[in-house]
């Protein structure tokens, strides 16, 4: 079959791998319809993540149909299209039974980490692949979820939804400000609706991207190139700040942005990867009585959101600008990777 491969630092290639075969009885192969690429797919390429091994194939969100069971699969069958979770679980650890998925404690790859597609083991930027811990991991399609709309279910829309919203608590009535507008912010603008915020706000640097923001359910959008863009966000609040400051970039200054625009007693969710440490002015924050929250995404809410959005309540459908055949996958890098010059914001590959 063919395959994205990762070949070390800055280097990756199409090319010929050996088809996977089932190595677990909880094991499903999957040929994949249709893949995505995720800025984390671009961190590894840059060599920040140094436990992917060169010769591992990359990707971890997809939708295809189950090819192959193991022998101790019963809730799946040859023929189910499905959506595969970005975090394998197995279900059964102490983590999981908690709904902590993204520590999955089952030994594929490394205990702990549930994170394994395309960085502990090949995953999903492929013709076929091996999906472990199926049934807890993969979720059958309903007809009339198109490839467009499920392939958000696998990453983006989750981490939105629980690291953002969830772990920032919001609730009916708040000021939500959401620090970066791409396709995780706006997975984060778009479910935090399902709480009723009174304004959500959208910050980004990129006037395409805030120009966006408004129909994934932004009721503001500030740029946070002016110089008085606190003061806009203030504006837009009793003048006390934001109830909740969701970060969504991974760089220091907009984790400190967000810390600037959080009212007395309330929620900063962090959920941007951060490939530095960051300055805490807790001297400034001790007496303002706030929350910090942090974490990889779980996806224990996949099935819910995938109800959502086989009934439309969620107007995802704008989310991928772009469509490229599995053959031209190195083009879809290039535009991904240069999402600014091409107005990009999830790409579909299929
Ligand atoms: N916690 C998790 O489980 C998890 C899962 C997936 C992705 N992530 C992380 O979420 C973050 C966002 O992912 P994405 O795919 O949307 O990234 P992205 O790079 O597409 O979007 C980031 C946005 O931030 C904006 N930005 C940059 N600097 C800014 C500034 N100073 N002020 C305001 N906006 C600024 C950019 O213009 C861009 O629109 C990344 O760090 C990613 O690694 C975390
Ligand atoms: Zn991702
Ligand atoms: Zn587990």
């Amino acid at each position: 079959m063919k395959a994205l491969v990762y070949k070390g630092p800055g280097e990756k290639s199409w090319e010929e791998v050996p088809n996977p075969q089932i190595q677990q009885p909880t094991d499903v192969i999957v040929k994949m319809d249709a893949t995505t690429i995720c800025g984390t797919d671009l961190h590894i390429l840059k060599g920040d993540v140094p436990a992917v091994q060169v010769g591992r194939v990359l990707g971890h969100e997809g939708i295809g149909v189950v090819t192959e069971i193991g022998s101790g699969v019963t809730q799946l069958a040859v023929g189910d299209r499905v959506i595969l979770a970005c975090v394998s679980s197995c279900g059964r650890c102490t983590n999981c039974r908690i709904g902590l998925y993204s520590h999955c404690l089952n030994p594929e790859g490394i205990a702990g980490i549930g994170w394994i597609f395309g960085h502990m083991i090949d995953g999903t930027q492929a013709e076929y692949v091996r999906v472990p811990f199926a049934e807890n991991s993969a979720y059958k399609l309903p007809d009339g979820v198109t490839d467009a709309e499920g392939i958000l279910l696998s990453d983006i829309l989750p981490t939105g939804f629980e690291i953002g919203v969830q772990y920032g608590r919001v609730k009916p009535g708040d000021v939500v400000a959401v620090v970066g507008a791409g396709p995780v912010g706006l997975s984060a603008v778009v479910t935090s609706r399902l709480y009723g915020p009174s304004k959500v706000i959208a910050i980004d640097l990129d006037p395409a991207r805030l120009a966006r923001a408004k129909s994934f359910g932004a009721t503001d959008t500030v740029n946070s190139g002016d110089s008085d863009w606190k003061e806009q966000v203030f504006a837009l609040t009793d003048g006390s700040g934001v109830d909740v400051a969701i970060e969504a970039v991974g760089i220091p200054r907009t984790f400190t942005m967000a810390t600037e625009l959080v009212r007395p007693g309330g929620n900063i969710a962090n959920i941007g990867v951060h490939g530095e440490s960051v300055d805490l002015a807790l001297n400034e924050l001790w007496i303002k009585n706030i929350t910090i929250s942090t974490g990889l995404v779980n996806t224990n809410t996949l099935g819910m959101l995938l109800k959502l959005v086989a009934e439309h309540s969620l107007p995802v459908e704008q989310f991928v600008t772009h469509e490229f055949a599995f053959d031209k996958i190195m083009e879809a890098y290039d535009v991904f990777g240069n999402a600014g010059k091409h107005d990009a914001l999830k790409v579909l590959i299929h």
